[in-house]
């Protein structure tokens, strides 16, 4: 595709091609990201960066990822302190912000929501989630995760055996995640998750379609023992009509050290969106794994600036030059 003032609503929208060339140039944003270097090559340009939902992770790394290539951001969160919540429709929004910014990232919890969004806008749009629907950029950034951890362990994404846990019905990561892939050869796809918040079936059957081994199923143990990559998701209480309800999933899907220990092969990589929701009911993700080396949640949320750079390089088109306005930082800069 032609990413040039394109907007990134979906990841049905790429092709194979189009995923190797982002994540090179999300290998070429390294030295930026590791402030080895800094570019100004988006210097005078504007990020609107609109979150409609909760978010650290995705509008941090949007709005770091802009200013790492020297452009400037404008953020609005939440309803309350938008004019959305006087009644401005969509479109007017769009049609209002589009005028003061030169690409826009926008979360929002309606399904769909960003992409009418997207037609008012003047300017490029990036899907930062809408609702139950798709995290395009949270689907890059975790494949561009999983070919590099794979990488580390000699191995190639062709034949990977991946599991998805937890909250499949309502988690847009893994909605967007499976879309993506689709477009690789001879996978093996367990999906774990309690019946009632099971993969939908769209997902499943593409998946199929596509030649892949799926299997579903509401056994964790004995299901993540053969496989190169756990993915595990929160359950997305803000989605359930209450409380109540999602409560009684929480918790249901946990691991640990000890099962780690017990029933993965050794290396499996763990993966995780983030937030993982580490309150004593819920806990996911044991904070006991966090000296383990092949928990990889945090390599994964590093990775999203270099594939959120890479997206906005290629959309504003400024690829070929990030080097020619680069120079090198002026600060110590400690990182381990
Ligand atoms: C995810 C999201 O918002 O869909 N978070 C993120 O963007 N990294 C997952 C979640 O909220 O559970």
């Amino acid at each position: 595709m032609d990413f040039a003032g394109a907007n990134i609503l979906s990841v049905e929208q790429f092709e194979r091609a189009d995923i190797e060339r982002i994540f090179s140039v999300a290998d070429s944003m390294e030295p930026y990201a590791l402030r080895h270097k800094v570019t100004r090559v988006l210097e005078g340009a504007i990020l609107g960066n609109m979150f409609f939902e909760p978010s650290t992770r995705t509008r941090i790394s949007f709005g770091c990822a802009f200013n790492l290539l020297g452009g400037e951001v404008r953020e609005t969160t939440g309803f309350q302190s938008s004019a959305i919540a006087k009644g401005e429709s969509l479109y007017d929004t769009a049609r209002v912000l589009s005028g003061y910014s030169d690409v826009i990232c926008m979360r929002h919890p309606g399904e769909g929501s960003v992409g009418e969004f997207s037609a008012a806008s003047r300017v490029p749009v990036i899907n930062g989630g809408d609702g139950a629907n798709e995290h395009p950029s949270q689907a890059l950034l975790d494949l561009y995760t999983i070919q590099k951890e794979l990488r580390a362990l000699g191995r190639t994404l062709n034949g990977l055996r991946i599991a998805m846990i937890g909250d499949l019905k309502y988690g847009r990561t893994v909605h967007s995640l499976s879309h993506l892939l689709c477009l690789f050869n001879d996978l093996h796809v367990v999906l774990i998750s309690p019946d009632e918040l099971a993969m939908p079936d769209e997902y499943v059957t593409k998946l199929r379609d596509h030649g892949h081994q799926v299997s579903v199923t509401s056994d964790l143990p004995n299901n993540i023992s053969h496989v190169d990559i756990v993915y595990s998701t929160r359950i997305q209480e803000e989605r359930f009509a209450s409380k109540q309800e999602a409560d009684s999933y929480r918790g249901r899907f946990r691991l640990n050290q000890a099962i780690y220990t017990k029933y993965c092969e050794p290396n499996t990589v763990i993966m995780h969106p983030l937030p993982r929701d580490s309150r004593a009911d819920a806990n996911e993700l044991d904070n006991d794994l966090n000296q383990n080396p092949n928990l990889a949640i945090f390599r994964q949320a590093d990775n999203g600036l270099l594939v959120r750079m890479a997206l906005f390089a290629m959309i504003l088109d400024v690829v070929e030059q990030v080097d020619k306005y680069a120079r090198p930082v002026n600060w110590f800069h400690k990182r381990s």
